[in-house]
């Protein structure tokens, strides 16, 4: 018999729920504020991992407890949240999102997973994989953005980087998909709020991520805090069970959100903890985050019939195998490896390559021979908001800021500073200082945005502008004629079409991590081209959230010439930036899609090719998108689709084709019993280097079949 079998057999009840049990450690709180467990608990073997305890002291002084004290000697098992690196911290992943480069995402999750591991961490809450379109969500910026192709490509890259070749292996860790699922559809992009979206939105849009986590081998799973359609995540049987078990067959450990077991109670499902454990439970939750519901409720909910011991072995069974997959049973003390290799490196190209580049009247990159740079703003020193809303174990410290990026940069450049206002407080007795040192000054850096903390978990913000009285003191800037280059940090788009209008470049900067500064003086001064693209739709007015490119088509698509269309009559539709826009150095032009054949048959591989033209005299890196709308579906498909992406580089005034092979089955839709199904008919093709539908190249395809049944 198995290890885990006969582990089984001797365990009491109380050890079994101790499996599915995670206890909060005190090192760091993530949620409103529970009792970390008490020793005498862990030595009676009711805890069975730690949350957010890292470090050798820390996790070894417990993990002694569980091998030395108690009965089975069980592991513990430790979770960190390392979502965009451990120490060293890398741009937030809706900025690296903006790569377009799953290698990379990959990289750089294996760089955190190694120094996580040499902490003593085993399984990270990591990838975030909600779908978002909705900026006033403040944790759109921990996820990949708006496009379920790109959530799958991110969640497959980020659970191969994490989890690496060998779940035992001593810089591996347990990759967590999160937050399963819909969270991005919170009710008015309030954190925590209801969701209803549609089964077939929900299939479209929200789900794909998980199922490529999934595919690629993800070891756990975390259900969201939200109900969907009236079912909270955490007892959500068809999704949890029917589809995430059944369909995809996971057989990994679901977890709950923090204190969500107890919290089906606040959402009006269960009457107590008794019944929100056995709803739990019997939804296929494994593990219980911090409630503690599982301890307090699972015995009365089995001596009541609400559950069954069959259940509680499941999970326990689920929870052991991860261990053991981990190598924790052989040897618990394997994570304390050296840390990775130099990761710096990693921090800095990232970085580097995250920064979008939204205007440029050609200031950019800046000329030589500046004398003078005043750098104004309250982000322009703020070292330890450079590390974004996720991070727990790094040291801010470490960070460099863009005033010690432009210094080391430039070194004969006088590099003046002015904060001018904070970042949310209403003293503008600044502004003038700020604005006096433009006087003499070649150019001004205006270093603006949001603080770390007002993006992430309960983050929404309603006005998603700049906070405080920060448009004050870039109006007062911009008035003394001196050229403008602002820098906005944020971990969502910020609406601020005044800004994109009136300053000479507009760079959204994120939050980059560990190497910020280096990284946007690299860029600002043409050492390195921009080549971040946004994996979001920037909105040019709060009025048009959510916005986002792949939209059902309107009943009357907009005409500027027909009030009797689907459009505005205060403002215009389009966004302030499209999905894929960012601009570099080199201008690259795009003419001539077309593809091999006009026909297609299931199966086949569909033949694009594109002419690309550098047209400056800088080398161009571009990444151009290609996508579709299937003009006759099932279901009212989409305007446009993203189906891929492409690369390509180009040396001065060079042209060249590019080409791209869709596979045809991509191409397929969800049809009304929402199986994947491909419609014979037309279907549209579109490329482009953003979902700029005025700029989008376009030809024509047909899916014929032989045998296709005529369809109405
Ligand atoms: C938080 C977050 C989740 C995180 C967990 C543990 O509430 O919702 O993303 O992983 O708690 O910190």
């Amino acid at each position: 018999m198995s290890r885990i079998e006969n582990l089984l057999g001797e365990m009491t009840l109380a050890e079994k729920i101790g499996q599915l049990t995670m206890a909060p450690s005190g090192q760091a709180a993530t949620g409103p504020f529970r009792d970390e467990p008490t020793r005498e608990a862990l030595r009676r073997g009711e805890v069975g991992a730690i949350l957010n305890s890292w470090g050798v002291e820390a996790t070894r002084d417990l993990q002694s407890i569980a091998l030395e004290e108690t009965r089975l000697k069980i592991p513990l098992l430790f979770g960190v949240d390392v979502l965009h690196g451990h120490k060293t911290i890398f741009p937030i992943p809706l900025a690296e999102a903006g790569l377009f480069d799953p290698a990379l995402w990959e990289r750089t999750a294996r760089a955190a997973a190694a120094e996580a591991a040499a902490d003593g961490v085993a399984l990270t809450f990591a990838p975030m994989l909600d779908t978002a379109r909705d900026p006033r969500w403040g944790r759109m910026a921990e996820g990949f953005g708006e496009d379920p192709l790109v959530g799958a490509r991110f969640a497959a890259a980020k659970t191969r980087g994490f989890q690496g070749g060998d779940l035992a292996a001593a810089d591996a860790i347990a990759a967590t998909a999160k937050h399963f699922c819909g969270g991005g559809a919170a009710l008015a992009g309030r954190e925590y709020a209801a969701v209803d979206v549609s089964e077939r939105t929900l299939h479209e849009v929200y789900l794909p991520p998980f199922r490529a986590a999934v595919e690629a081998g993800c070891a756990a799973v975390m259900a969201a805090f939200n109900s969907v359609a009236g079912v909270p995540m955490t007892a959500h049987v068809p999704l949890l069970r029917d589809y995430l078990r059944g369909q995809l067959g996971f057989d990994g450990v679901i977890m709950s959100d923090y204190n969500a077991i107890a919290e089906l109670i606040d959402h009006g499902v269960a009457a107590d903890l008794v019944e929100a454990a056995a709803l739990a439970l019997r939804a296929g939750v494994d593990l219980d985050m911090v409630s503690g519901a599982y301890r307090a409720g699972l015995p009365q909910a089995l001596a009541r019939g609400l559950v069954e011991m069959r259940d509680i072995d499941a999970a326990a069974r689920r929870v052991l195998r991860l261990k053991e997959r981990l190598g924790l049973f052989d040897d618990p003390w394997r994570r304390f490896a050296a840390p990775a290799a130099e990761t710096r490196e990693l921090a800095l190209d990232s970085a580097r390559r995250a920064i979008t580049l939204l205007t440029n009247d050609g200031v950019l990159p800046l000329r030589a021979g500046l004398r003078r740079i005043a750098v104004i703003g309250p982000l322009a020193d703020a070292r330890a908001e450079m590390v974004g809303p996720w991070t727990l174990a790094a040291d801010p410290a470490q960070c460099s800021t863009i005033l010690d990026g432009l210094r080391a940069a430039l070194p004969s450049c006088e590099i003046l500073h002015a904060r001018g206002v904070e970042i949310r407080d209403e003293d503008v007795s600044g502004v003038g200082a700020a604005r006096a040192l433009c006087a003499g000054a070649d150019l001004a850096v205006l270093c603006l945005g949001e603080a770390a903390n007002m993006s992430g978990e309960a983050a929404s913000r309603a006005r998603v502008d700049l906070p405080g009285r920060q448009r004050e003191l870039a109006e007062s800037v911009l008035e003394t004629g001196v050229p403008v280059v602002t820098l906005l940090f944020s971990g969502r788009p910020l609406i601020v079409p005044w800004l994109a209008e009136r300053a000479n470049a507009l760079v959204a900067t994120w939050f980059l991590g560990a190497r910020a500064g280096e990284a946007i003086a690299d860029v600002l001064t043409g050492r390195v081209e921009p080549t971040g693209r946004l994996a979001i739709t920037w909105p040019r007015d709060r009025g048009q959230i959510p916005i986002f490119f792949a939209e059902r088509p309107a009943s009357r698509p907009a005409k500027a010439s027909d009030p009797f269309t689907s459009k505005y009559i205060d403002i215009a539709n389009e966004p302030q930036f499209a999905f894929g826009h960012g601009l570099s150095y080199a201008r690259v032009e795009l003419t001539n899609l077309r593809v091999a054949s006009a026909e297609f048959r299931p199966g086949d591989r569909i033949r694009v090719e594109i002419d690309a033209k550098n047209l400056s005299d800088r080398p161009a890196q571009e990444t151009i998108f290609l996508f579709a709308r299937d003009l006759v579906a099932a279901a009212a498909a989409p305007v446009l689709e993203l189906k891929d992406w492409v690369k390509c580089e180009l040396a001065p005034q060079e042209s060249a084709t590019i080409a791209a092979e869709l596979r045809a089955e991509c191409l397929s839709g969800l049809d009304a019993t929402l199986a994947p199904r491909l419609t014979p008919g037309e279907f549209a093709l579109y490329a482009g280097l953003s979902a700029d539908r005025a700029r989008l190249l376009s030809a024509r395809i047909r899916l014929i079949r032989e045998d296709a049944a005529a369809t109405v």
